[in-house]
């Protein structure tokens, strides 16, 4: 039986971290697992601005010494090359789009993929990243994923180099669209989609701490992206959405989108990957398909895994993690 994973230091493809002070806590929680992470721009106010890339890049970077911030901007209507230019210059390797209306902090988003043409034509001039969240907001919540990919076929096809991340696929129609489509697009996958279903949050008692935006679906679509990753396809790689929000919030009449999955991820992932019998395809979902895609070096060092019991911190910085007070059967060394 596997006792111990040793795999290269990974990296977390889709992270919120929100803003200081909780930002300072919820950067040093995913520290202990990942060295890099993507750092997603819902905040308030927006990442928009080359000079809130690089504040929001030296506030994350203080608080966690040794984990490095990959930074994006909030695409918004009426952007164009000259603002893209200047965010890419201030370090955003991606600028995200996220349909207004469709999660949290998004009703600035982008109403139409026509509003954000300039900015998406100087995105794949630059080779930035368009990172998307992919709902169709107006559509029955199961149904949304599924129903915003003709809007991601038509970005494909309109911009050909434009290197696109589907983020957190959840549907078998989403991750269907996205392994048809070329090379240039990707999708992130969060442990919550790969292991839980619409069930883990409606199907006993009302559990809020399993409510994220796209809502968790079927024990199909589930079973799709398990066998997807097992798959070792390098469109496919770990972002864990970790999407913290406080206590009283999620367990509050008017309950947020958002799980905050960072801490629990690896030991779970170990799990997951233990239990199917692919170590090797855990290395390449968390360490190595991300960084490639986005053209980084992988990162160096080591991290170890070990089959011991870990039970969930109940609260970080006002937050439940995933999971928050169970054991599990996997723990960071
Ligand atoms: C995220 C958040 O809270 O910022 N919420 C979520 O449910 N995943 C935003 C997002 O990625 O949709
Ligand atoms: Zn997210």
């Amino acid at each position: 039986m596997t006792e111990t994973i040793k795999i290269r230091r990974p990296d977390d493809m889709h992270l919120h971290l929100r803003n200081v002070p909780e930002a300072a806590a919820f950067a040093r929680a995913s520290a202990l697992s990942f060295a890099r992470a993507v750092v997603m721009p819902n905040t308030l106010p927006p990442v928009t601005t080359p000079g809130r890339v690089e504040r929001y890049r030296e506030e994350i970077s203080a608080a966690a010494p040794g984990f490095t911030p990959l930074m994006t901007f909030k695409l918004v209507p009426g952007m164009g090359a000259k603002e893209i230019e200047a965010l890419s210059r201030a370090g955003a390797l991606a600028g995200k789009y996220y349909p207004a209306n469709a999660t949290t902090n998004a009703e600035d988003g982008v109403p139409s993929p026509e509003s954000v043409a300039k900015a998406l034509g100087e995105m794949e001039r630059l080779g930035l990243v368009l990172s998307i969240h992919g709902e169709l907001p107006t559509a029955f919540c199961l149904d949304r994923e599924a129903a915003f990919l003709p809007v991601l076929e038509g970005i494909a096809e309109a911009h050909p180099d434009l290197k696109i991340v589907f983020e957190h696929v959840s549907s078998r129609e989403g991750l269907a669209a996205v392994l048809a489509l070329p090379r240039n697009v990707a999708a992130t996958v969060t442990v919550h989609h790969l292991l839980f279903t619409l069930d883990d949050i409606a199907g006993g008692a009302l559990s809020p701490h399993f409510f994220c935006k796209p809502i968790l679906k079927r024990p199909e679509d589930r079973d799709a992206l398990q066998r997807a990753v097992l798959s070792r396809n390098p469109k496919l790689f770990f972002g864990s959405d970790s999407a913290p929000h406080p206590i009283k919030r999620k367990e509050g009449p008017k309950a947020p989108g958002g799980i905050f999955s960072a801490p629990a991820a690896l030991p779970l992932l170990a799990e997951f990957f233990v239990g199917a019998g692919k170590v090797d395809a855990f290395e390449d979902f968390v360490s190595r398909f991300g960084a490639e895609f986005y053209g980084l070096e992988p990162n160096e060092g080591q991290i170890t895994l070990v089959r011991e019991p870990w039970r969930v911190p109940d609260e970080i910085a006002g937050a439940a993690p995933l999971l928050a007070g169970s054991t599990l059967s996997w723990s960071l060394a």
